[in-house]
């Protein structure tokens, strides 16, 4: 396992540009096995989730080419339907995609559960669901998944929860199937909007994105496309987060707004000095934050992905600030690393309550998850002295080129 060591306490400035999205880009890529002819994706973020699919695309036999600049060739024509052993599923919770990718193309899968953070039980209930109101039968023994189906038939699925995973999946999984699949209760997340464009962009025949029903009308062939994976909203968040606690003055590019609207009202109202633009934002470090509570929702709400870093903004703001979190059980663990750096925080279930304006200090600190990572990522910017961040691997698995990103903005920060 890899280490951070950060010293803090400097004013940072620059420009960052934001990297394509990990939950598209870990999308993407098992649905472009379900092209009859070969794709190209543009703005795939190098980060190790990427490199832990390109182990999936090799193990099954499926020609792919990454250059530098990010762009992907991917060419499923000779591809072998193989079982997904745990040593390659476990690498990644998107490798589940993979479980409506091959049954959308084969009609049979078979691997294991997949990997991912710890920050809660993450059930697959519903992908499961899902794939058997098509027609498919699921056979479980331990955490190993059999899928098969004669053949996959458009039907209406209700999501108990609009979970994104599980809209994606049966997207996958409805896209060559017979008729028209609906999905009530879907997801809106703007990465459902982006593999659904790719799809589409493809010959399917997906409405609704974006909204909670989409339709899906079957086809029998996907041809080739040019697709681009849009910015990484979580990432654009972070470096916010981060310009509002040390920056004199950043420039964060290549940003879609509305994608952050959520998390950019709560600044406006922590007092956050802010100017959004089309497609950037600029961010200054201002004294007196205002507390403010957050409770996270699904998409448009505000994300749990950025309730665990701007927990480590809200030690710096007067006041006891609260966040409710609602989407996943165990997701509190970053605190109990932030106390260690000093922060005064009380937990009560799925709340947290946050009290500030405190002076972080360094401590030897374990990112417990990736957003965890990133919120500690932030504190250890702020602290006084050097912060250790152990299990830094986590962090690398979802944030392209952080310590040149960081280092380019004047921050002491090296990995070990
Ligand atoms: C995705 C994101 C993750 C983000 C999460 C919520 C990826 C690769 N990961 O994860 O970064 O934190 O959305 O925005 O895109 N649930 C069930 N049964 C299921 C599926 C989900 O009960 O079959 C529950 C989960 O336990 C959780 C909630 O639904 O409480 C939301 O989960 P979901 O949207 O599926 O998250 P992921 O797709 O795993």
């Amino acid at each position: 396992m890899k280490t951070l060591e950060i010293e803090g306490n400097k004013k940072l400035s620059g420009t960052v540009k934001i990297s394509g999205a990990k939950n598209s880009a870990v999308a993407l890529i098992p649905a472009s096995i379900l092209c009859d002819e070969s794709v190209t994706i543009s703005n795939i973020p190098n980060i190790s989730d990427i490199s832990a699919l390109e182990d999936i695309l090799k193990y099954l036999n499926v020609k792919f080419k990454r250059d530098s600049s990010g762009e992907m060739y991917i060419d499923p024509n000779n591809m072998k339907n193989k079982m997904l052993p745990e040593s390659i599923s476990n690498k990644l919770r998107a490798s589940y995609y993979f479980m409506g990718a091959l049954l959308g193309k084969y009609k049979r899968v078979e691997m294991y559960f997949p990997g991912g953070c710890t920050i809660g039980a993450r059930p697959i209930d519903l992908h499961l669901k899902g794939f058997e109101s098509l027609g498919a039968k699921v056979k479980q023994t331990k955490n190993k998944y059999i899928i098969t189906a004669d053949e996959l038939i458009g039907s209406n699925i209700y999501l108990d929860v609009a979970s994104v995973g599980a809209t994606i999946n049966i997207m996958l999984a409805a896209v060559k199937a017979k008729g028209i699949t609906v999905i009530e209760n879907a997801a809106k997340e703007p990465e459902i909007v982006n593999i659904a464009t790719f799809l589409n962009n493809m010959g399917a025949k997906i409405m609704g994105a974006g909204t909670n029903t989409i339709k899906i009308k079957g086809v029998s062939y996907l041809k080739s496309c040019y697709h681009e994976v849009i910015p990484d909203r979580i990432e654009a968040a972070t470096y916010i987060m981060i310009g509002a606690a040390v920056c004199t003055n950043l420039v964060v590019e290549n940003v879609i707004p509305e994608h952050i609207d959520a998390l950019i009202q709560k600044l406006v109202e922590m007092g956050v000095d802010l100017k959004v633009d089309s497609d950037k934002v600029v961010v200054t470090n201002k004294n007196n934050l205002k507390k403010i509570n957050v409770m996270t929702l699904v998409y448009p709400g505000f994300p749990t992905d950025m309730q665990q870093i701007i927990a480590s903004l809200m030690t710096q703001a007067e006041g006891e600030s609260r966040i409710e979190e609602t989407i996943y059980e165990n997701r509190f663990l970053n605190l109990y690393e932030l106390v260690k750096m000093g922060a005064n925080i009380k937990i009560e279930g799925n709340k947290a309550y946050i009290k500030g304006k405190t002076k972080l200090k360094s401590a030897e600190v374990y990112a417990n998850d990736l957003r965890a990572g990133a919120g500690l990522v932030l504190a250890a910017l702020l602290a006084d002295g050097t912060t250790k961040i152990n299990n830094a691997d986590y962090i690398l698995r979802g944030y392209e080129d952080i310590v040149l990103k960081l280092t380019n903005l004047g921050a002491k920060i090296r990995l070990i």
